[in-house]
């Protein structure tokens, strides 16, 4: 199977966590796009959703799907994402797609996060695939040496502003080793908007698409 068939595998699993009538929490990515593909067909069956980004948005309204401000919602009973790496605890690295904050956000509306994701997603350590963080520009220098602190190396992703409208730093030569203490650390730096790592509200489920099926992990 390709990794692509892996990913469509998932996203059609995911249906069976979606609460009927319920409004859904919808990540970005191409994971997620099957998963919306795949809601498509339940759409008469659920309320509507509440989208991480303006790509996810327009791809749910392409289906009709009814999508609702995070701010008219009190809570969602299941978020629906993919990641670019994810451990044997359910911690993860965002961001891939520079939908991180928007999607740290919906999480959090969320009681429980599905992360659905190719078997090449999972890791044993966090940090072989470049740590993104959303900055505000004037702080992405700064930022960058507190990184290089760190062991890590900071660089702009060339082109690409977040739907908020902020640079991205990609950090390579991390080893995460503790992903909750990181994360509290980066996200008291001045200047940073959301650190990709999704470890105080991590995965509460995984399904990892292999060749031989699904494999679901619960954390
Ligand atoms: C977007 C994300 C994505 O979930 C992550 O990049 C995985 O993407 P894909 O499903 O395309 O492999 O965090 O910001």
């Amino acid at each position: 199977m390709t990794q692509d068939e892996l990913k469509a595998l998932v996203g059609r699993a995911a249906l069976q966590h979606v609460v009927p009538g319920s409004v859904v929490g919808v990540g970005t990515g191409s994971t997620v796009n099957h998963f919306i593909d795949a809601l498509a067909t339940m759409k008469d069956r659920i309320a509507g959703a509440v989208s991480s980004s303006v790509a996810s948005t327009e791809r749910l309204r392409r289906y009709g799907i009814p999508v609702f401000d995070s701010q008219d919602v009190q809570g969602l009973p299941v978020y629906v994402d993919g990641a670019d790496e994810i451990d044997g605890r359910g911690h993860m690295i965002k961001g891939g797609g520079a939908a991180l904050t928007r999607e740290k956000i919906v999480a959090d509306l969320a009681e429980r996060f599905v992360c659905i994701a190719d078997e090449s997603k999972l890791v044993k350590t966090l940090g072989a695939y470049p740590l993104p963080v959303e900055v505000i520009a004037m702080a992405a220098a700064q930022v960058a040496r507190r990184f290089a602190e760190q062991g890590g190396s900071a660089t702009l992703r060339p082109g690409v502003l977040t739907d908020n409208g902020h640079p991205i730093l990609d950090v390579r030569g991390l080893v995460i080793a503790d992903p909750v203490a990181l994360e509290a650390e980066v996200n008291q730096w001045p200047g940073v908007v959301t650190v990709g790592i999704f470890a105080r509200h991590r995965a509460d489920v995984c399904l990892l698409g292999t060749p031989s099926g699904v494999r679901t992990i619960d954390f």
